[in-house]
């Protein structure tokens, strides 16, 4: 694909086919993601890649945390509030959400489902968790966004649909125990991938963008 038209099809997928991604295309969606650049090179990122029943376990457990209401406990703290034009465009994007499902302002349940099948991954059959070292501070951090970037626009250009999700950091302790990892190595988000279910009305809503002018200071 044209790098213009990945970019502008990519979009969150949130609900998956069951049909598994082949590990030949997996492998070309990491080669490209891999070629992020990063401060001085470091290339903070590793990734945990969970396909398989692995998946299907790790879905079980993540479902049964969350749903248990435990409050997130993430390596970098969430937004502490979204005020102004950021409170927002959160809502507009909750309304769409919710509009696409059908699902009313006083419908606390569906909300809750809804928000629940984050840790469902969205059935998605992989899930690729993205961490950083933890003296690698903010910039770690920045260098795993980039990451995540190429991966979604990788994954789209071989027409893999995928979803970042930061609710996946909310129990940075159940993934580090569940897949050896040390406590170094801290959580920056997960990226659920597949092939999207184009007939599922959540896939059937885009985000808008606000105009470059109000994103952009010209300073000539
Ligand atoms: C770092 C990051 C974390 C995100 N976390 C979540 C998440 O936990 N759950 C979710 O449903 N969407 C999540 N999203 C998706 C955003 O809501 C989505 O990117 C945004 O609304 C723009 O829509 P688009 O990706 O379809 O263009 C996340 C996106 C990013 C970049």
């Amino acid at each position: 694909m044209e790098l213009e038209q990945v970019i502008r099809e990519r979009y969150s997928c949130r609900k998956f086919l069951p049909n598994p991604v082949p590990r030949q295309t997996i492998e070309k969606i990491l080669d490209l993601a891999q070629q992020t650049p990063s401060w001085c090179n470091c290339q903070p990122w590793q990734v945990v890649l969970v396909s398989g029943e692995a998946v299907a376990g790790f879905r079980d457990s993540l479902l049964a945390h969350a749903a248990g209401g435990h409050p997130p406990k993430p390596d970098f703290p969430f937004p502490l509030r979204y005020e102004g034009i950021y409170r927002e465009r959160r809502k507009v994007c909750g309304v769409q959400l919710y509009q696409a499902l059908g699902i009313g302002r006083d419908n606390k349940e569906g909300a809750e489902r809804q928000r629940l099948e984050n840790f469902r991954l969205f059935d998605a059959p992989h899930v690729a968790l993205i961490t950083t070292e933890e003296d690698l501070g903010v910039y770690g951090v920045l260098d795993c966004g980039l990451y995540v970037a190429n991966f979604m626009l990788a994954a789209k250009n071989f027409g893999v649909d995928s979803i970042a999700q930061a609710a996946l950091a909310s129990y940075p302790y159940l993934i580090r125990s569940r897949f050896g990892l040390p406590a170094n190595r801290k959580l920056v988000c997960g990226i659920s991938f597949g092939y999207g279910d184009a007939k599922h009305l959540i896939n059937g809503y885009r985000t808008g963008r606000s105009p470059v002018g109000e994103a952009v200071t010209f300073i000539e």
